[in-house]
């Protein structure tokens, strides 16, 4: 239980008491901290509900409030605010019933849910690029807070390998090199290796989906080659099996270096078994319609204020399309995972794309009412111009290159600083990783999810300021006062009743943690973890300047304290490990 909660309960009996809505005693951090610690404003709403005065009913609650142990404070503000503080005996039981917790007072989920986050989104025979980043850097934060919130989380990435563009590549590359053994009729043998590299494809794939649009006969041999895949063709198949492990092997390896991982690494092709059942039944049941030789599922629902364009479920030429690999995917996530919440991590401008899979999976009954399925889209990374960012010719920039750039940049950093200047090279060179990584994914999830930012390399991996390296220095300072302490012998001990300012409020805002984080579910939004980790920070240095810990002579404050920057770390810690940032033992 956390300190907001148990005084939401307290002020929710206290309406109860009155004969009112229990919920009306929400309890919040103050507006205004030099009035008081904590609010509850539900008096006002109370009042409107009733018809009695809202500064009665205010009145009333805070004086059985004041009736509490361990309230220090009750009383009305303004129209009806009700104005609270604890007593500092009452704050130091919290903080030492908190910083013992393993879990900082968050309570883990009670009806835990399977939650599948589906994020990062490669593709074959695309490099991942920075539209790409967001996805995985979002979506990794999202995943590390619902399994820290007590949740089962699914982590799948949905590799793009079954759709249009697979037909482009195998057109292009049979027009390219006709000879290879993957378009002989009667072939069945191929060789292991791939008869092209990862630079091949990502130079056929662009020149080919360019020419799709202009020549109508290409594209249909494109579109050909898709069913023809999609079929079963050996040759066919076996080519498609190369591009895809060149291609994974590439995002396997950036997706290392940014510390994330996958429980699942299924791909839009692994459904292909589900489709055509779960097509035969949606023609059965009427909820998919011929139209011009294709076969659709409209989409379109009373009350709409545009036109929703159907959703192509067979192609004319019979293939599957992206959208139909979704679909299925929701039915296999339904029966076969037990998803009750299906998170997308995805850039925006698909939005219109996940409007109709997800209408379509309702109308076709494959995610019954009890299954949430959400777009949690994001907005774009530009570059200093304004525009997405691209490289200096305009081109997409790799993922790779990206962190190269950020690593690099870490590494200057950290020389201009003077960190770690003496380490051996092998811990060097892990720390310019740690920093250059918490550089990149403390500036997107420091932003609002859906706002769109500005990658700015200087800024990012600074060490002051609103930044990762910031944060992780922050963290790596309160280590090594520890360890001073451990050196000298002083251990940490009970917290004692806060008497000094920074320290009360150090202790106020570490026991708020368990609301961020429930926030941040609610919400799908890592940024308030993100401006809760950088408030920590401050808070500990505001506490640390004022509270000298190594040379207190009061024994029993020291070890307090001592206990006190030790909880300190380790919110600091929890909080940038949801964000994906890890921490190095010294700097
Ligand atoms: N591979 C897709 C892309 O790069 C993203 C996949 C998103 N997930 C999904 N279930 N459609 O655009």
């Amino acid at each position: 239980m956390s300190l907001l909660r148990h005084l939401s309960e307290l002020a929710g009996a206290a309406f109860a008491d009155l004969g009112l809505d229990a919920s009306y005693g929400q309890v919040l951090p103050s507006q205004r901290p030099e009035l008081s610690q904590f609010q509850c404003n539900g008096a006002m709403a109370a009042a409107k509900k009733s018809g009695r005065p809202p500064q009665e009913i205010a009145g009333q609650v805070a004086e059985r409030l004041r009736s509490r142990p361990g309230v220090a404070l009750a009383e009305v503000a303004g129209p009806g605010f009700i104005n609270i503080s604890v007593t500092d005996d009452a704050l130091a039981e919290w903080a030492n019933r908190t910083a013992s917790d393993p879990r900082l007072g968050h309570e883990a989920a009670a009806d835990p849910l399977t939650v599948v986050v589906d994020y990062a989104g490669p593709n074959v025979a695309k490099a991942m690029h920075v539209g790409h980043l967001r996805a995985t850097i979002i979506g990794d934060s999202l995943a590390r807070t619902f399994a820290f919130g007590g949740h089962k989380v699914i982590r799948d990435p949905h590799f793009g390998d079954w759709g249009f563009q697979m037909g482009l590549l195998i057109a292009a590359i049979a027009e390219e090199q006709p000879d290879l053994p993957y378009f002989q009729e009667g072939v069945t043998e191929f060789p292991d290796t791939s008869p092209v590299t990862l630079d091949d494809l990502q130079r056929i794939y662009p020149a080919a989906a360019a020419r799709a649009q202009e020549d109508e006969e290409f594209a249909e041999r494109a579109r050909m080659a898709t069913v023809r895949l999609q079929q079963g063709d050996p040759g066919y198949r076996a080519l498609w099996r190369h591009m895809k492990n060149v291609s994974e092997q590439s995002q396997r390896a950036d997706f290392a270096a940014l510390g994330v991982e996958f429980d699942l690494w299924y791909g839009e092709s692994d459904v292909h078994d589900l489709i055509e059942p779960m097509v035969e039944r949606l023609k059965e049941a009427g909820v998919a319609e011929e139209s011009e030789g294709a076969w659709i599922i409209r989409v379109d629902e009373e009350g709409d204020k545009r036109e929703w364009p159907p959703l192509i479920l067979e192609s004319r030429t019979g293939g599957f399309l992206y959208s139909t690999t979704d679909l299925a995917t929701i039915d296999f996530r339904v029966r076969d995972l037990g998803a009750d919440l299906i998170l997308y991590v995805v850039d925006r401008r698909q939005s219109d794309h996940f409007t109709q899979v997800f209408r379509a999976a309702r109308k076709g009954g494959l995610a019954p009412e009890g299954v949430a399925m959400e777009h949690t889209w994001f907005g774009t990374m530009n570059g200093p111009d304004g525009k997405p960012f691209k490289t200096r010719e305009g081109g997409v920039i790799r993922l790779g290159d990206v962190i190269n750039m950020i690593v690099d940049a870490a590494r200057k950093r950290l020389d201009e600083a003077h960190l770690a200047e003496d380490y051996p090279e092998e811990e060097r060179e892990r720390i310019a990783h740690q920093v250059g990584i918490a550089a990149l994914k403390f500036g997107d999830l420091v932003n609002n999810r859906t706002s769109d930012y500005v990658f700015d390399l200087d800024r990012f991996s600074s060490f002051e300021g609103k930044t990762g390296p910031y944060l992780q220095y922050a963290a790596v300072r309160v280590k090594s006062i520890l360890r001073k302490a451990e050196e000298r012998a002083i251990e940490p001990g009970p917290l004692v009743p806060p008497t000094v300012p920074e320290e009360r409020q150090l202790i106020l805002h570490l026991l708020q943690f368990p609301e961020v984080v429930d926030r941040t579910m609610e919400l799908r939004a890592p940024n308030h973890v993100a401006e809760y980790a950088f408030e920590t920070a401050g808070a500990f240095n505001r506490f640390y300047d004022t509270c000298h810990i190594l040379s207190e002579e009061d024994a029993a404050r020291r070890a307090g304290w001592l206990a006190l920057a030790r909880w300190s770390l380790a919110t600091l810690e929890l909080s940038l490990h949801l964000l994906g940032i890890e921490v190095p033992d010294r700097m």
